[in-house]
């Protein structure tokens, strides 16, 4: 399994990616992950991420795209990876097509749920209060909407272009989004 999530702020990315990882011993690649794991250490590269993360604006592209590097050149054990929240602008989904031909690996499914902007403020005001996300305030919320539109869709029409994109309805049950997802494995 090779896959991209993609999907706006809140739509259930990290929830399904984190399933389907473990169902399918893929790794779960998630750059949003990856850059709190940085912060929380108190990292070089968490420090530059950090003020950006808390403005819910791209941290720079050379920074994830290195950090993306390495991870997809060490192989990634078994090869089954799913990106989730990456990429994230067109540049990123360029880089990452020459990346994959460089390692001879293809993404199998690039897969957008579909959630939304009421949604996305309903269950990120909700995980604002059981985690305590520093980006989960509702003005960070509605920016990180913002550069989705601006900069994410983007990345959607590029797929969708392509031929390559996939849609799931987002809004059901976190298990009914799952079963869906599940379908498309074997699909
Ligand atoms: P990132 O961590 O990727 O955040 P995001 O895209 O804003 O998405 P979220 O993690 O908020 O949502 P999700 O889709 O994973 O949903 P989840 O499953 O958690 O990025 C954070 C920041 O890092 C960015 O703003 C940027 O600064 C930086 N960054 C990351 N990647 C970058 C990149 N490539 N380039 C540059 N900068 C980058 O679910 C949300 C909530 O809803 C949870 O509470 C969950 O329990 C609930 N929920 C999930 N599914 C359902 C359902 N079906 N029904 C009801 N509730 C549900
Ligand atoms: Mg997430």
């Amino acid at each position: 399994m090779r896959w991209i999530l993609l999907g706006p702020p809140g739509s259930g990315k990290g929830t399904q990616a984190k399933r389907l990882a473990a169902a399918h011993s893929a790794n779960h690649l998630s750059t949003g992950d990856i850059l709190r794991a940085e912060v929380a250490k108190g990292s070089e590269v968490g420090a530059e991420a950090k003020q950006f993360m808390e403005r819910g604006e791209l941290v720079p592209d050379n920074v994830i795209i290195r950090m993306i590097r390495s991870r997809l050149q060490e192989g990634n054990g078994n090869g089954q990876f799913i990106l989730d929240g990456f990429p994230r602008n067109r540049l990123q989904a360029e880089e990452l097509d020459k990346m994959l031909t460089e390692i001879k690996v293809p993404i199998d499914r690039v897969v957008l749920v579909k959630v939304s902007d009421d949604e996305v403020k309903k269950r990120l005001a909700g995980r604002a209060v059981a985690e305590g996300r520093a980006d989960d305030t509702a003005d960070v919320i509605a920016h990180r909407l913002d550069v989705y539109r601006e900069q994410t869709e983007p990345v959607v029409a590029y797929y969708r272009e392509k031929g390559r994109l996939v849609e799931v309805e987002g809004e059901q049950s976190i298990d009914q989004v799952y079963s869906d997802l599940e379908k498309l494995v074997t699909a």
